[in-house]
């Protein structure tokens, strides 16, 4: 039988020498990143924005649906490296996926903390599928992760939130993609904060890649969280924090301060947008665009929308927006909008009734 190489093409082998890699690191990997860079058509005719470009950095195409892969390539291939037999994390849902798959693709327990009752239902099937112990917690995410740390400080278990710094390092080649794909960086870059680890994670990595003379510029960061859940923006944690983009549902972000830093250094900002905001932008991006995302990714779309209606954004900009994961974890809200369904005889008359062209 013929054998044909399958090129590995995941982020690790491609960007090993921006990451904390030798040769000794036994790489895990599901071929994770190269997202696509969409360039959107409709967002900005519906703003009327004249001469700005908006791309959607679209992360819900990586292997188990979020951008969390490039993180978790990173923290599962140097824990194994390090010969680690467990992994555990807190979640909202899509790092326990990810480190529930990447996980099991190598042998190590995984251990996953999720605030009960606040899941999507895509992300939870997938903790169960990928074969991790799954533990609900009777609390939210803020109350998970301090148990999380509790359990893993003495080692015996390794943390796979983005405190663990291999999951930033991989994290932060998504900025490369971008400028890789458009040749430099963009004037913007929009993104939704919750645990802060992926703001963080791409200003690391524009500053990095500018540093390696792959680009001239750095993007002002703007970040944006769930008005309900929006510690950063009213500079104080959120004892019970809601909204309905379950994914940002986090009272006391982790990576609080480099996120502060990445919005100071780069001159952007992090506001807040309602509930109400990121279910339109939600709609749209997937009624418009054709590109479906999860809740807590249309904050970013949500808070380019405030901006704009604010005429922020100059002519002559680049905007790159990135949506953190797919709108398939979420089926619960997906179906919440009462669309019509035609239940109809399986003849052609009645085809022909209910299609009027
Ligand atoms: N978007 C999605 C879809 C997410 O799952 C997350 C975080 C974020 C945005 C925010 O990214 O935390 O780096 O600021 N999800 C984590 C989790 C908390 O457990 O899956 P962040």
């Amino acid at each position: 039988m013929k054998e044909y190489a399958v090129k590995r093409t995941g982020i690790v082998e491609r960007y090993q020498e921006y990451l904390p890699v030798t040769d000794k690191t036994p790489i895990i990997s599901l071929n994770e990143g190269n997202t696509p860079l969409i360039l959107s058509e409709a967002l900005p005719k519906e703003l009327g924005l004249k001469g700005v470009r908006i791309y959607y950095k679209f992360e819900g195409l990586n292997p188990t649906g979020s951008f969390k892969d490039r993180g978790m390539t990173m923290a599962i291939s140097k824990a194994v490296e390090a010969g680690a037999k467990a992994v555990m994390c807190a979640s909202t849902g899509n790092t326990s996926a990810s480190a529930a798959a990447y996980a099991c693709r190598c042998g190590l327990k995984c251990f996953v903390l999720i605030p009960e009752g606040k899941i999507a239902k895509g992300k939870l099937l997938q903790a169960f599928r990928y074969g991790a112990k799954t533990l609900m917690i009777k609390g939210n995410f803020d109350q998970a992760l301090e148990l999380v740390k509790e359990m893993t400080k003495d080692g015996k278990i390794t943390l796979v939130n983005s405190i663990n710094p291999y999951r930033i390092e991989g994290q932060k080649t998504a900025s490369f993609e971008i400028v890789d794909d458009l040749g430099e960086a963009p004037e913007y870059h929009a993104i939704p904060v919750g645990n802060a680890g992926n703001i963080t994670a791409y200003w690391k990595g524009y500053k990095e890649y500018q540093k390696a003379g792959k680009s001239e510029v750095l993007p002002k960061m703007l970040g944006f969280q769930a008005a309900g859940s929006a510690p950063i923006v009213l500079g104080h944690p959120v004892a019970n924090p809601e909204t309905l983009a379950t994914a940002i549902r986090i009272g006391n972000p982790a990576s609080w301060q480099s996120a502060v830093a990445a919005r100071d250094e780069s001159g952007g900002l992090i506001d807040m947008v309602t509930d109400e905001e990121i279910t339109k932008a939600y709609r749209f991006i997937a009624e418009r665009e054709g590109v479906f995302a999860e809740p807590a990714s249309a904050a970013g779309v949500a808070g380019v929308i405030k901006l704009a209606q604010k005429n922020f954004f100059k002519e002559g900009t680049r905007l790159v927006i990135t949506l953190t994961g797919s709108g398939l974890k979420d089926p619960d809200f997906a179906l919440s909008f009462e669309d019509p369904v035609y239940t109809i005889e399986a003849d052609l008359d009645a085809v022909r009734e209910a299609v009027q062209v």
